[in-house]
């Protein structure tokens, strides 16, 4: 059975969806560790109440981005981690990271990419008055929400309520993340660098 890890900084409500899944069978493969560099963040408690291993760590306490990066990748490589999934992690992944498991990270993100990349997609679309909104998963690479698309989803809405669209984004987001990992693991869907069978 593959093995994943999720980062996440925040909520971790895609954690706890994709978590979930791997219990139910809905996803094949176990979620053997979390990733948070915000020791406070809900996604720790999660994490605890699931009983999978988690590496909360405070970014301010190491030297560089390099430095806690090769933490991480020391504790992948422990864990034997065969997908990295990002879910509400909130930094740009460094060339530690991407040299490390470059080809075997994805992510979601919360527009019909390459619409709204950033932190804030989802009040940007609604200022603009969008009325088609969707979310992405995507392989990561070191630009910022930009490697190549794997799955996309869409919703209607005409409306100006940002929370509104934050909870029908969380729907879609659960549910696509959950399918397309389970796709990706089973190997139905295409890997990056045809990494899936890779002897360890
Ligand atoms: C999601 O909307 C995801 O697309 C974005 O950050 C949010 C994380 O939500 N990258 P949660 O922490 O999983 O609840």
């Amino acid at each position: 059975m593959k093995r994943i890890a999720v980062f996440a900084s925040g909520e971790g409500s895609n954690f706890e969806a994709i978590v979930t899944a791997c219990e139910q069978g809905a996803i094949a493969a176990r979620t053997v560790l979390v990733v948070c560099d915000r020791p406070g963040a809900r996604v720790v408690e999660r994490a605890a109440a699931h009983g999978v291993e988690c590496f909360a760590f405070t970014p301010k306490s190491y030297a560089s981005k390099a430095d806690y990066e090769r933490e991480i990748v020391a504790r992948l490589d422990a864990a034997g981690v065969d997908l990295v999934c990002l879910a509400g992690y909130m930094r740009i992944l460094s060339e530690v990271m991407l040299a490390a498991y470059g080809g075997r990270i994805v992510n979601i993100h919360p527009s019909l990419l390459p619409a709204f990349k950033g932190a804030h997609a989802i009040e940007q679309a609604v200022a603009c008055g969008v009325k088609v909104y969707g979310a992405t998963i995507h392989w990561v690479d070191a630009s910022l929400d930009g490697g190549r698309i794997i799955a996309q989803r869409a919703f209607e809405y005409d409306g100006d309520d940002v929370e509104e669209v934050e909870r029908r984004m969380h729907r879609i987001e659960h549910a696509l993340y959950a399918e397309t990992i389970d796709k990706l693991v089973k190997g139905q869907e295409k890997w990056e660098t045809g990494i899936l069978n890779r002897k360890k």
